[in-house]
């Protein structure tokens, strides 16, 4: 097998101390940790506090992504930053955590791409370093999803939850290491089954039937989606392997978007993986959209079942819908 010629040079997370159990919901909307857990997998997610901002745990994810690559935020050339929950719409998150990091010789943006957007972020990246506009990319996903769900709505609040990850591209060093292949698609035809409904248009005198849909909050067909991820990760799979030349064997581990226990079992029989050739960290994180990924990445890392050769991949899918896939040799 060909090597890659990017390669993920490191890891790094954040995510909030405070931790709300199912147990907390069932105080808070009509449900229970059973019908939590039966549905989704998640018994627990992280919870920033109103002092949290989504650029702070950005920030602090990108810097141990730096640090863990051997380099001061002064080396980055570019950051690209994933988000669906930014602090404010202009500018784009990825310039505050600049400023924050104090990168003064990057360049700095976001791209939107709801859950897949860490892998596309990835992909962007390696365009740049490839076509020699940048050396050291940081690539950040920071999901502040408690700002967006509404807290009454038990079909989705149950499901999301704060978290940040990120990772620095560079030039593989060769030896079979690196990206070894991607996939992305979307389909817009398909955004009426996950989006955020639009902010309050700030309209002068207020127009109350307007303030009452217009509120920001995350909206979505379960059970449409669900059928859609599963096709999605699905084809992705098949789709990076068949590109890199590998077979399902030869996988390593399987680092699927964390969203339901349910979707990543699906995913995993389709690839004829046993369980414990996935990384699972649902059960405490719940869906951190763009963060699962590069979060789970860091963990398994830290675990060791990710070490110099493993060979790993990564598939996800979200509002837009959009979905993707990489191989890499790590
Ligand atoms: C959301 C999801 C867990 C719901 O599971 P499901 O098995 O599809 O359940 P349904 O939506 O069909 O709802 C079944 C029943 O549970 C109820 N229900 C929904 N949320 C509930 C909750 N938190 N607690 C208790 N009951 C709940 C519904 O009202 C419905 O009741 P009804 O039959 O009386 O109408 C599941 O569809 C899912 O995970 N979809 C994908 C979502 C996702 O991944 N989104 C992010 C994409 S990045």
């Amino acid at each position: 097998m060909r090597g890659g010629l990017i390669e993920l040079a490191s890891t790094g997370m954040w995510v909030p101390e405070k931790v709300l159990t199912n147990a907390d919901l069932e105080r808070m909307v009509d449900t229970t940790d059973e019908w939590i857990t039966e549905r989704t997998g998640i018994k627990e997610r992280r919870i920033a506090g109103d002092d949290m901002t989504a650029v702070e745990m950005g920030y602090r994810a990108g810097k141990a992504a730096v640090a863990d690559a051997g380099l001061e935020p002064a080396d980055v050339d570019a950051i690209i930053v994933s988000t669906a929950t930014p602090d404010r719409l202009l500018p784009a998150t990825a310039c505050d955590i600049q400023a924050r990091l104090e990168a003064r010789d990057a360049v700095a943006f976001d791209v939107w791409g709801a859950c897949s957007g860490w892998l596309y972020a990835i992909n962007i990246g390696s365009g740049l370093i490839l076509s020699e506009q940048a050396e050291t990319v940081l690539c950040v996903a920071t999901e502040k999803m408690s700002a967006i769900v509404d807290w009454t709505d038990r079909a989705t609040c149950v499901l999301f939850g704060d978290a940040a990850g990120a990772t620095v591209l560079r030039r593989s060093g060769g030896n079979g290491h690196g990206i070894l292949s991607t996939y992305m698609r979307s389909d817009g035809t398909l955004a009426e089954l996950l989006y955020r409904s639009p902010l309050d248009s700030g309209s002068v005198p207020v127009d109350v039937a307007e303030l009452a849909v217009r509120d920001g909050y995350l909206r979505m067909a379960g059970r449409e989606v669900f059928k859609n991820a599963v096709r999605s990760m699905c084809e992705a799979v098949d789709a990076v392997l068949e590109k890199a030349g590998v077979t399902k064997d030869e996988i390593d581990l399987l680092v699927p978007h964390q969203a339901n226990i349910r979707i990543i079992e699906a995913t995993a029989r389709y690839a004829g993986l046993s369980m414990d050739r996935v990384w699972v960290n649902v059960d405490r994180y719940g869906n951190t959209s763009s963060a699962t990924i590069p979060v789970a990445l860091h963990e398994a890392r830290e675990a060791g079942r990710i070490e110099e050769g493993s060979l790993v991949l990564m598939v996800t899918f979200g509002a837009g819908l959009t979905w993707a896939g990489m191989l890499i040799r790590w």
